[in-house]
């Protein structure tokens, strides 16, 4: 694993956006892993700004959203579908064809998740996929105790992770379930880079950091991939450069 540190988020921003677009430059047809959530805002960001400098930027791109949740429709503001066309999807030159998430609405949820495997496959797998780290430890929405095959799949979320992204449920009806790619579908990527920052994230940090590989512990799996940097943001701020 490469470890980059920076001392504010903004920095932390800067490196993930840069990785992301030197990919999409020396592979415009890059397959692309994307996650949701607060951390990857800022990275989104400044993709989008430098793409709107740039001609068809993402005109061949393939993006595979890491998860969604079960039973949320897309036109709902806490759906991952939203965030994606809030934060990227709507800015750039994507072709919504080449866009996917699972569909949490799909009658066959289980069927939804072979489909889901089969699209990833059929595009020829993931080349770099950007991962955000849950408290307790999840990629994706892979809980504690995800076996490191699983592939994607509907899960029960924890009580820990309903109440960390309540907010984008101000209705009160956090969703319960979620379909999600597998640890085994995220370590069939080329390449990963894992995201830190955010309050709470110091004890999940610590025990990444102690090499110790275990299943209640599913960011710890990264360690078993040949191709991870993991970019930190130990103290938000603003504007600072990295520390190694
Ligand atoms: C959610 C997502 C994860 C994300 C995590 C951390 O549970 N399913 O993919 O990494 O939250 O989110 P945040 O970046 O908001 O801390």
């Amino acid at each position: 694993m490469n470890w980059q540190t920076f001392d504010s988020t903004d920095a932390l921003a800067d490196a993930a956006a840069r990785i992301f677009l030197d990919a999409i430059r020396s592979d415009p047809r890059i397959v692309l892993g994307l996650p949701t959530g607060r951390t990857p805002i800022g990275m989104y960001e400044r993709v989008v700004r430098d793409c709107t400098r740039e001609y068809h930027c993402f005109r061949d791109v393939t993006t595979f959203n890491l998860d969604e949740y079960a039973g949320v429709p897309r036109e709902h503001s806490g759906s991952y579908f939203a965030y994606m066309k809030q934060h990227l999807f709507e800015h750039v030159d994507v072709d919504p064809q080449n866009t996917h998430l699972p569909n949490g609405m799909a009658p066959d949820l289980d069927a939804e998740c072979a489909r889901y495997e089969s699209e990833i496959r059929d595009a020829g797998g993931l080349g770099l996929t950007f991962l955000g780290l849950g408290r307790n430890g999840h990629i994706g929405f892979n809980e504690p105790g995800t076996p490191f095959d699983a592939r994607t799949r509907v899960v029960e979320l924890t009580q820990s992770t309903r109440h960390a992204n309540a907010d984008c449920f101000p209705e009160g009806h956090v969703p319960t379930h979620a379909i999600t790619m597998g640890i085994g579908t995220i370590l069939d990527s080329a390449a990963i880079v894992l995201l830190v920052s955010g309050s709470g994230k110091e004890e999940a940090l610590q025990r990444l950091r102690s090499g110790e590989i275990d299943a209640s512990f599913p960011a710890s799996a990264l360690w078993m991939h040949r191709n991870v940097r993991v970019l930190v943001c130990v103290a938000p701020s603003s504007s600072s450069s990295p520390s190694s």
